[in-house]
């Protein structure tokens, strides 16, 4: 059993990884557009992952026996100046998130409840890869400068990302 506090505030939660996802999905057509695939398929993965965060939150609320609510999803940023200002942006909303799951780690610890205390533990340690990943990709894009050609081998190396599910094993 979780308060109608929580309920809520996860339900929101809910739309915050989809307007992520929505969010990544720009970034995705804004690298299509300017011809880095590589970028382009490193945030569809993106994409992908933040509905599976939102899968996660959807399924612990139902398990829990609370009503899933439905709130709107707004317009992504859509003006991107660079392919590094990308993983800037990037940084700057997975910081943001993660302020999000520990405002709900704070509150469940206030309201003494240990099931989603628990359940968002993984959301901490998802949101340390998170924010880690994009430092690392904005550290080489600072390397790279101005070099075409060490981006056009960066747009390599990150087509080879992959999609790994684990809204239903973890
Ligand atoms: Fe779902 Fe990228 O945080």
């Amino acid at each position: 059993m979780i308060s109608e506090r929580m309920a809520e505030k996860l339900n929101y939660h809910i739309n915050r990884e989809l307007y992520s996802s929505y969010f990544y999905q720009a970034m995705s057509a804004y690298s299509t557009h300017i011809g880095l695939n590589g970028f382009a398929n490193w945030f569809n993965v993106q994409v992908q992952e933040e509905l599976n965060h939102a899968q996660k939150v959807y399924t612990y609320i139902q398990q829990q026996g609370e009503k899933i609510e439905f709130f709107s999803v707004e317009a992504p940023e859509n003006d991107f100046s660079s392919p590094k200002n990308l993983f800037e942006e990037t940084l700057e909303h997975e910081r943001f998130v993660t302020g999000l799951v520990y405002d709900l780690v704070k509150l469940a610890k206030e309201e003494s409840d240990f099931a989603t205390d628990n359940f968002l533990q993984w959301f901490i340690k998802e949101q340390v890869e998170e924010e880690a990943t994009a430092s690392e990709i904005l550290q080489k894009m600072n390397l790279i400068g101005d070099d075409k050609q060490s981006l056009l081998m960066l747009d390599q190396e990150l087509a080879k990302r992959v999609f790994v599910n684990t809204a239903l094993v973890e």
